[in-house]
């Protein structure tokens, strides 16, 4: 058997079929992750940037932003678990269009609410998220504005 007939069996069609098919699906999952989730990301010029870290050695980095006395856009982005996305994302959302007095009630008992519970095991992601977002309310209560990049 020679080098092109090994070749010619093979369904090169269906391969490349398969490959767009592929290609596409991944694309459509990757635009949509980025809409359903859209504080996953970085902010310009934000008032407040707080990074923390969890007891599990994950991070968290919490940005807002404030406008009239409200949270006009928090951002996050972690290098922890599917869960430390999760609660990063639910505790961002749930700061939106808050005042500062407000944030400030948003707990790991209100991350892991927002993200429909959590195992046991993983609830320190819901606390890493929260302290983050409170670190952040801190940085920005006390008008350091710090950048953390
Ligand atoms: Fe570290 Fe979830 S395991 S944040």
């Amino acid at each position: 058997m020679d080098f092109l007939t090994i070749f010619s069996g093979i369904p090169w069609t269906t391969i490349g079929v398969g490959s767009l098919v592929l290609i596409l699906v991944v694309g459509i999952w990757i635009l949509l992750l980025n809409r359903v989730n859209p504080t996953l990301a970085s902010m310009d010029e934000p008032d407040a940037v707080a990074i923390a870290k969890g007891r599990c050695g994950d991070s968290m980095k919490i940005s807002l932003k404030f406008n009239k006395g409200r949270v006009a856009d928090a951002t996050y982005w972690t290098d922890g678990c599917k869960f430390s996305s999760a609660c990063g994302a639910a505790a961002t959302r749930l700061a939106l269009g808050k005042s500062p007095e407000e944030v400030a009630d948003i707990s790991y008992m209100s991350v892991k609410d927002a993200v429909g519970g959590l195992p046991e095991e993983d609830m320190h992601c819901a606390t890493l998220a929260a302290d983050t977002l409170q670190e952040s309310l801190r940085i920005y209560c006390l008008g350091i504005n710090k950048k953390a990049e």
